[in-house]
């Protein structure tokens, strides 16, 4: 089958090896993908969101099959985009329709669906500019710090953790003010959780679901877990503390409820969901949800799944999930990524890639990089995923920290520390 991938990340980058290993695939092409992505698919011009450009490219080259990595289109309606045109409507989009994503595109609607399904998840109060007094009075009676979130998608910048309440009321008015536009226009104060996160990822049809590997993943851009938050700076799978018992309060206090409440509210929902967990005095509560998998877990996750993906997307296209299995790498797996200097704040782009054909022992998947004249080039913050397998997560990493140093590109940074907190 011919499938079409949407997106250009580093995700992509893992989604499409895992896929090209398939017997089932005859061609994979990504849109627009990157550097990466074009040794093992044809890399089509046009951007994940661009829904003319990718009508047209599922008639011209006979796609069977649209998986989207990324959430935008997705917000934006693609799987809707596809069921209302006759041409389109019989080729399976793998990710949620406009309803189904509001898990992720809008937090206020997820917090609600969380309570009346009873997941459990931090208190919380939405505010938007009719009720910013009653907003004020709830922060007033929660202990810092203080959790404010804009409720729609601000590229991962929309949440802010205050220590003072009187910076906290400040930060709410300018949010609600729209600091992040339209996307703060409503605001959320949570409690405070304090705990361990992870990431667990489910892909589902709507009825039926497997649970994938789990990764824990470092947001901060200093060691020490430190600075400002990132897109992801690194990755490990498996998770030391997502043990047996953790992962089976998991399933039954967070994944069914979540698929069940799915169904019960009428809400088809096929894709991955993308669990963001955090591990408070052994009890799972839920941070948020992705209708996607995440980046830079996917390029841990990937390497961890050994059966065929196409097998388990087509489950997922057909509805009889139910009827695949799906079978893990024992072996431990590790991420570490190479941004650009200055990132998360600015950064340069342009930069000349070297020493990507020294690499030993490691998979590398490209997060931003573009070709030009036969060099790769960084073309984002995030550059590239060193990825490997070990027998311990020692081993693992000592393979992606030695390649790491083998790459260079100026100004390159890396944290020298994923992993560090876990057994
Ligand atoms: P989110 O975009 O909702 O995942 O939030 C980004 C990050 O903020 C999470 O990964 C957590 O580290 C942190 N965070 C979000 N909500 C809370 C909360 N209620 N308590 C503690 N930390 C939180
Ligand atoms: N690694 C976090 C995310 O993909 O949102």
């Amino acid at each position: 089958m011919n499938i079409l991938l949407l997106g250009s990340g580093g995700r992509e980058n893992a989604l499409a090896w895992k896929i090209a290993q398939s017997p089932l695939l005859t061609k994979l092409y990504v849109a627009p993908g990157n550097a990466g992505t074009s040794a093992m698919a044809v890399n089509l011009p046009f951007k994940a969101d661009d829904f003319q450009a990718i009508r047209q490219a599922v008639l011209d080259y006979s796609i069977d099959m649209l998986l989207v990595g990324p959430e935008d289109p997705l917000v934006k309606g693609i799987a809707d985009f596809f069921t209302a045109d006759a041409l389109l409507q019989n080729i399976p989009v793998i990710g949620p329709n406009r309803i189904a994503a509001q898990l992720e595109g809008s937090k206020d609607f997820s917090k609600q669906f969380m309570l009346r399904h009873k997941i459990p998840t931090a208190g919380y109060f939405s505010v938007n500019q009719s009720n910013i007094d009653d907003g004020i009075a709830f922060l007033e009676n929660l202990n810092p710090p203080f959790v404010l979130k804009a409720d729609g998608l601000a590229a991962g910048k929309g949440v802010l953790i205050i220590n003072d309440l009187q910076q906290a009321i400040k930060e709410l008015r300018e949010m609600l003010s729209g600091k992040f536009g339209n996307a703060s226009s409503t605001v959320l104060i949570e409690e405070f959780l304090s705990g361990i996160e992870c990431s667990v990822f489910v892909i589902t049809d709507g009825k039926n679901y497997k649970i994938l590997p789990e990764a824990k993943d470092y947001k901060r851009i200093g060691e020490g877990d430190t600075g400002l938050n990132t897109g992801g700076m690194g990755a490990v799978s498996p998770v030391s503390f997502a043990d047996a018992e953790f992962m089976r309060k998991v399933e039954e206090q967070i994944i069914i409820p979540t698929i069940d409440g799915l169904q019960s509210e009428g809400i088809e929902y096929k894709g991955f969901i993308f669990f963001g967990l955090i591990k408070v005095n052994d009890e799972p509560y839920l941070i948020e949800y992705n209708a996607r998998m995440g980046d830079p877990e996917t390029e841990v996750v990937m390497l961890r799944i050994k059966s065929d993906i196409v097998e388990l997307l087509q489950g997922v296209a057909n509805g009889n999930l139910n009827e695949k299995s799906i079978e893990f790498d024992p072996r431990y797996a590790t991420a570490v990524m190479l941004v650009s200097g200055g990132y998360p704040d600015e950064y340069e782009k342009g930069k000349v890639i070297s020493g990507l054909d020294n690499i030993s022992e490691s998979i590398v998947f490209h997060a931003g990089t573009s070709e030009k004249n036969g060099q790769v080039l960084t073309a984002g913050g995030r550059v590239l995923a060193i990825s490997s397998y070990g027998n311990s997560k020692t081993e693992a990493l000592k393979k992606s920290y030695l390649n790491a140093e083998k790459i260079t590109f100026d100004k390159k940074y890396y944290r020298k520390d994923i992993g560090y907190d876990l057994e």
